[in-house]
C-alpha cells in the first residue's frame, strides 16, 4: 500500500500539542489529507446538486446513477409519499418543537406508529427521532448493569452504542457464528437478565444471519431477543417484515428495531414488541423523553410509505432481480464480493487497499455511478469495500448501464 495514503509527512508538534484533546484525531486526519493530497475527489464529501429521481442525481456536476443509498424501495418520490408530507405540513406546521411525552405528540406520531403495528402485526410500536436514538434507547433501557448483552460482533455503531449507554456486561461472539453466540450464553451466571442482539442484513458485505437457528439458541438460555430490521423492513420476507419473518421466527423475537431512513425513504426510527409491558419504556427511555420529536411531514410520509409497503409484492420481486443480476455481472466481470451469492439488496465489492478502493471510487463516479466508499473500522477485518446498494426503482437498463461502467473502471484502474 501506498504511504502517501496512510503516512504523509506529519508536521512538526506544536508546543502544547499533547494537551490539544484533537490530538487523538492525528491518524485520521493524515490519512484524509494523504488521499486529497493525490487529488482525488473526495469520496467523503460529495454534494447531491439536484437529486432527479431515487435512482439518479447530479453530483458533483455530473448526473450519476445511484447505486448508494438506503432508498431500497424508492420510496422518495412516490406521489402519495410526498402528498401526504405536503399536506402534514401546511396543517400541522414545520416541527412539533417538543418531546413524545410532552407537546410532541401529534396525530401523525399515532398514526405512524398504528401503520408500524399493522405492518408488524404486533401489539406495540414506539416512534423514535432516528434508528440511531431507537436502538441507543432501548438497549440501554432494558439492559443496564448487571444484565448480559451477547451480540454478533460486526453490530452497527448504534447497537455497540445503546450497549455501553445502558452499562450492562457485554458478550460478543463471531460474526453469525451459532456455536460461538451459544458458548457465550452458557457462561453467563445464572439468573442474570440476558439479551441477545442480532442484525437480520448486516449492512457492510449485505450477509444475513442464521436467525432460525440463533432465536432458538437464545430462547433455550432464556435470553430476550433484539433484532435490528433496518436493511430488510419492506424488502426481505413475504410481506416486508424483515429476515425474521422469512426466516420463521417474527413471533419468537422480543424486539425488532428499524429505521426509517432505508425502506420508508425518510427519517426516524421504532421499536415493535409483544411484551406486556412495553409501553412503560414512553416513561423511562431516555433518548425518546429527551429529545424533540420528529416533524409532523416526516410521520405523515412515514406512515403512508409503510403502509405502501405492505402491499409491494411487485418492488420487492423486482429488487431481487436487480440484486441476483448485479450480483451474477459483478462476479463474472472478475470482482470479488462479499457474499457467494445476493443475500440482500446490498452487494459489497471487496477491494484490495483504501488506495485502490478510492482510486476506483473516483473512476465509478467519473463514469457516471455513486457508490458508498467503506473503510475500518466501520468494516470488517480491516476491509476496504465498495458498497453496492440497490433500488426496486432501478431499471433493468440502469443495472446494465452499472455494469458497463464497473467494467470499464475496473479496467482502468486494474482492479480487473
Ligand atoms: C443496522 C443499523 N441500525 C441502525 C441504523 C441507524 O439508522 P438511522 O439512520 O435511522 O439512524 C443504521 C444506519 O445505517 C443501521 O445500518
Amino acid at each position: 500500500m501506498s504511504e502517501g495514503i496512510l503516512q504523509p509527512d506529519k508536521p512538526e508538534a506544536l508546543e502544547g500539542d499533547d494537551r490539544d484533546l484533537f490530538s487523538k484525531f492525528d491518524d485520521i486526519i493524515a490519512l484524509r489529507e494523504g488521499l486529497l493530497s493525490q487529488g482525488r475527489e473526495d469520496p467523503f464529501n460529495l454534494v447531491m446538486e439536484k437529486v432527479l429521481s431515487p435512482t439518479r442525481a447530479i453530483c458533483n456536476g455530473r448526473e450519476t446513477i445511484l447505486l448508494g443509498t438506503y432508498n431500497y424501495m424508492g420510496m422518495t418520490f412516490d406521489p402519495d409519499v410526498i402528498e401526504a408530507g405536503k399536506r402534514a405540513l401546511a396543517d400541522f406546521g414545520s416541527g412539533t418543537t417538543g418531546s413524545r411525552v410532552l407537546n410532541g405528540t401529534y396525530q401523525g406520531h399515532k398514526e405512524c406508529e398504528e401503520a408500524l403495528r399493522e405492518f408488524y402485526g404486533m401489539d406495540h410500536a414506539m416512534v423514535f427521532s432516528t434508528g440511531y436514538q431507537a436502538n441507543l434507547g432501548i438497549i440501554s433501557t432494558i439492559a443496564g448493569k448487571g444484565d448480559y448483552i451477547v451480540l454478533d460482533i460486526d453490530s452497527h455503531a448504534s447497537i455497540w452504542d445503546g450497549c455501553a449507554l445502558g452499562n450492562a456486561e457485554v458478550v460478543p461472539f463471531k460474526h453469525n457464528d451459532v456455536e460461538a453466540m451459544e458458548k457465550r450464553l452458557r457462561r453467563i451466571p445464572e439468573g442474570a437478565g440476558k439479551l441477545v442482539i442480532l442484525e437480520g442484513v448486516y449492512s457492510m458485505l449485505g450477509d444475513i444471519a442464521p436467525l432460525k437457528e440463533m432465536v432458538a439458541v437464545a430462547k433455550k438460555y432464556g435470553a430476550m431477543v433484539l433484532v435490528d430490521e433496518a436493511h430488510s423492513m419492506g424488502f426481505i420476507g413475504e410481506n416486508g417484515r424483515g429476515v425474521v419473518e422469512d426466516a420463521g421466527v417474527i413471533d419468537d423475537v422480543d424486539f425488532i428495531i428499524g429505521t426509517f431512513s432505508k425502506s420508508v425513504g425518510t427519517v426516524g426510527g421504532f421499536c415493535v414488541s409483544n411484551h406486556p409491558k412495553f409501553e412503560i419504556m414512553r416513561l423511562v427511555c431516555r433518548p425518546y423523553v429527551f429529545t424533540a420529536s420528529l416533524p409532523p411531514s416526516v410521520v405523515a410520509t412515514a406512515a403512508t410509505s409503510i403502509r405502501k409497503l405492505m402491499d409491494a409484492a411487485d418492488k420487492r420481486a423486482h429488487l431481487w432481480q436487480n440484486s441476483r443480476t448485479l450480483h451474477k455481472g459483478l462476479r463474472d466481470l472478475g470482482f470479488k464480493l462479499g457474499t457467494e451469492e445476493a443475500q440482500s439488496a446490498i452487494i459489497a465489492v471487496i477491494m484490495p487497499d483504501l488506495e485502490k478502493g478510492a482510486h476506483m471510487w473516483e473512476a465509478l463516479i467519473r463514469g457516471g455511478l455513486y457508490v458508498n466508499l467503506a473503510r475500518p473500522p466501520a468494516t470488517p477485518a480491516n476491509m476496504t469495500l465498495l458498497r453496492c446498494s440497490l433500488c426496486a426503482e432501478h431499471s433493468e437498463e440502469e443495472v446494465g448501464k452499472i455494469l458497463d461502467i464497473f467494467d470499464k473502471a475496473g479496467s482502468e484502474t486494474g482492479i480487473i
